[in-house]
C-alpha cells in the first residue's frame, strides 16, 4: 500500500491529479479473497450454532465434506444417524448408495462437494420444518456460493425445493431430470432434481432415472 501511495504521489507531481489513493485495498482488488478459508470460518461458525431447535438434539453438526473447488456439489436432506454420530454427510446407507453409484462412474467422493438442506439431525429422521430449513438456509446459500459449481445435483425434494425454491408440496416426480438454472453472484449454475438414494432403497425401479441424472450431473461438471 506505502508503494501504491508513493507512485500516486509522483502521478500527481507530474500532473496527473485525478488519480487517488484508494481507501481500501479492496478498491484496488488487491485483497485476497480465499473462498476455502471462507468456507472453514463458515463451517466453524455452524459448528457452534443453536439457531433452532435441532441443535439441543443433534450429536454432531454435519456441515459438508469434499472437495470445495469441484466442479459437482450434492445436497440431501438432512443427516440421519449414522452422519449425526459421525459428523460426515451420506454415510449411512443411504450415502453408502450414493458412493457406490459415484464409483461406478470411476469418481470418488473427495472429487466432489456432498451437503445437506439442514445440517443437524432431525429427531427420529423427521422431515426437517420449514422453519429448521430457514434457519439453516444462510449456510447453504454460503456453501453454493463459495464452492461456486457447475452444477447440483438435488437429493430429493426438500434439496430441490430449498434450492430452487419452490412451493412446499411439489413433488420430486414432477421436477426429476428437468435441468434448470439458478444464477449466484453472476455465475449460472445448473440445477438438477433427482430422486433421494434413500427413496431408492425402497424403490429400485427409481434407479436407471438416477442413474441418468447422475451421469448427466457428472458430464455437466466435466468428472466423466
Ligand atoms: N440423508 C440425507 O439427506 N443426508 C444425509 O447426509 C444422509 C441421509
Amino acid at each position: 500500500m506505502e508503494r501504491v501511495k508513493k507512485f500516486v504521489e509522483f502521478l500527481n507531481l507530474i500532473g496527473y491529479d485525478e488519480v487517488r489513493v484508494p481507501e481500501k485495498t479492496g478498491e484496488l482488488g488487491m485483497e485476497s479473497f480465499d473462498p476455502v478459508s471462507e468456507l472453514k470460518k463458515v463451517e466453524e461458525e455452524a459448528k457452534s450454532c443453536c439457531r433452532c431447535r435441532l441443535c439441543k438434539t443433534r450429536t454432531n453438526v454435519v456441515f459438508g465434506e469434499g472437495d470445495p473447488r469441484t466442479n459437482l456439489m450434492f445436497i440431501g436432506e438432512a443427516p440421519g444417524e449414522q452422519e449425526d454420530l459421525q459428523g460426515r454427510p451420506f454415510v449411512g446407507r443411504a450415502g453408502q448408495l450414493l458412493t457406490r453409484f459415484l464409483n461406478l462412474y470411476g469418481v470418488s467422493r473427495d472429487r466432489v462437494y456432498i451437503t445437506n438442506v439442514v445440517k443437524c439431525r432431525p429427531p427420529g429422521n423427521r422431515n426437517p420444518a420449514p422453519d429448521e430449513i430457514a434457519s439453516c438456509y444462510p449456510f447453504l446459500e454460503k456453501q453454493i456460493e463459495l464452492i461456486s459449481p457447475k452444477v447440483i445435483l438435488c437429493l430429493g425434494a426438500f434439496a430441490a425445493r430449498t434450492v430452487l425454491n419452490l412451493p412446499e408440496k411439489t413433488p420430486i416426480s414432477k421436477i426429476r431430470g428437468k435441468e434448470q438454472k439458478i444464477t449466484v453472484n453472476g455465475k449460472e449454475i445448473v440445477v438438477i432434481p433427482t430422486f433421494h438414494p434413500a427413496y431408492l432403497l425402497r424403490n429400485r425401479r427409481g434407479e436407471p432415472e438416477f442413474q441418468k441424472d447422475l451421469e448427466n450431473a457428472l458430464r455437466i461438471a466435466g468428472l466423466i
